[in-house]
């Protein structure tokens, strides 16, 4: 069975201080949900003070990117050594917004998904299309072409290993949302992939999240899809209300 997960991408929100506020208040109203797995994914500079709230709690810690390399003269970049020894379990890679204003392309999405499968950290491997490319239909081409190529370097030993966001772009941030039925369209194309490139049990476990302008009001209806087994929440996640509304989806 999957276990939904909600994750908050909190992109560049919240200093140190903001950011412990933020996540003491989120564990006096979800720190004991058992139902549902929460992961905080905060900026690098606040993960070691998340980190150590969160340790006493069911709450899982993210890094929002890393380099693929696991120590070097990278000026400026986070290994996934450096994130594992915060206790990050997870790492979203190839987040729209890395791939448009960082150069992040397929080829460096692979990079990064194959150090963080050999870390140990799991993959939140984001995907999804841009409007033009709904408006061709390419919607499909466009996240197969993600998915295979983020899984160039090496597939993950087992489906629990990988988590897939399909984020379309045009709804991210824009308070627009890809009907219910429209993203598990899409998910259950997700799934046929990945059963037919990690074999059929593995590809069923793998989890998919939906993300782009997720709010309290539309979560529970894109949870009740088959396909759909959790949620990436970006300005939502930076509320403790909206954030708890959305963890209590159901
Ligand atoms: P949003 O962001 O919820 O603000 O649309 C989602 C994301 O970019 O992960």
């Amino acid at each position: 069975m999957r276990k939904p997960l909600i994750v908050a991408n909190w992109k560049m929100y919240n200093t140190v201080s903001e950011a412990s506020f933020l996540v003491e208040e989120l564990i006096g109203k979800i720190g004991d949900i058992s139902s549902v797995e929460v992961a905080i994914a905060p900026p690098f500079t606040a993960l070691e003070a998340v980190s150590k709230i969160l340790s006493e709690t069911d709450l899982t810690l993210a890094a929002q990117n890393m380099y693929w390399e696991r120590a070097g003269a990278f000026t400026g970049e986070i290994s996934p050594v450096m994130l594992r020894d915060l206790t990050c379990r997870f790492v979203i890679l190839g987040h729209s917004e890395r791939r448009q204003f960082f150069g992040d392309g397929d080829g460096e999405v692979a990079l990064k998904v194959e150090a963080a499968l050999a870390e140990g950290l799991i993959p939140i491997l984001c995907v999804g299309e841009t409007l033009g490319e709904r408006e061709y239909r390419k919607t499909f081409e466009v996240v197969e072409r993600q998915i295979r190529g983020a899984l160039d370097g090496g597939m993950p030993d087992s489906g629990g290993a990988l988590i897939i966001a399909y984020e379309p772009i045009w709804a991210i941030g824009t308070g627009k949302t890809a009907s219910p039925e429209a993203a598990q369209e899409v998910h259950c194309f997700i799934r046929r992939l990945l059963e037919n490139l990690l074999g059929k049990g593995p590809g069923g476990e793998v989890r998919i999240l939906y993300g782009g302008s997720v709010k309290p009001d539309n979560v529970r209806g894109l949870m009740e899809m088959q396909d759909i087994d959790g949620a990436l929440v970006g300005g939502a996640s930076l509320d403790a209300e909206s954030f708890t509304r959305i963890v209590h989806f159901k």
